[in-house]
């Protein structure tokens, strides 16, 4: 596949950037569908960002710090956005709940990752809370961004056994590499267009 024909994606991130790490080494592949053409980060610190640089990749925060509110933060990242000409957005560990506004603009564009199985345990703490639960299988999804957190229709989800000795440590340990390889194959799914965001909130598959 040329680089000019593989779909323009943007990842948001707020910290690590394993995940877009993830992204970024499916897309070096011929065959995957989409190219990773910027990496934005709401804080000026994330270690992500050098790691994205690493491989040739635009790479900058727009720091919320910077910025006297939600709305001007969020403009300055749209028009980020805008100027990398990314057609689809990835976020993988952006800490920051996006305004309905926001949400609209990316409508059907815009996916997320999550470390639990959705609708269970959506939010933070995800891997106490499933230990605390009794849970004996865990897992991760990715899912479109809707205007509820955690709430969007689910796209691709892989589930993980709880081990009795498991900690949230050890536990978020497995589910991270689970997330690692559902995240490129959602996204290639997404770009491919074989799912969907449907009018009424739910995932169309093409089969
Ligand atoms: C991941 O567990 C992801 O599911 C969640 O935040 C974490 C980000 O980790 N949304 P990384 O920055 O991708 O390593």
């Amino acid at each position: 596949m040329s680089i000019a024909s593989k779909t323009a994606v943007a990842i948001l991130i707020s910290g690590r950037g394993s995940n877009m790490g993830a992204l970024i080494a499916a897309s070096l592949d011929d065959t995957y569908p989409a190219r990773i053409v910027s990496v934005i980060s709401d804080k000026a610190d994330a270690a992500g960002l050098e790691h994205a640089r690493g491989f040739g990749i635009a790479a900058r925060a727009v720091a919320r710090s910077e910025f006297d509110s939600k709305e001007t933060h969020e403009a300055a990242v749209r028009e980020a956005i805008e100027a990398s000409g990314a057609k689809f957005i990835a976020l993988a560990g952006y800490m920051r709940l996006l305004s309905a506004e926001f949400v609209r603009a990316y409508e059907g564009r815009m996916i997320n990752i999550h470390p639990s199985l959705l609708p269970a345990f959506p939010g933070l703490a995800t891997h106490e809370r499933a230990l605390a639960a009794g849970c004996r299988v865990h897992g991760c999804t990715v899912h479109f961004v809707t205007e509820g957190m955690d709430e969007g229709p689910i796209i691709e989800q892989e589930a993980v056994r709880v081990a009795l000795d498991d900690t949230a440590d050890t536990l978020a340990a497995r589910v991270l590499e689970a997330e690692h390889r559902i995240y490129p194959k959602a996204l290639a799914m997404v770009v491919r267009g074989e799912v969907r965001m449907t009018g009424d909130g739910t995932s169309q598959f093409r089969h």
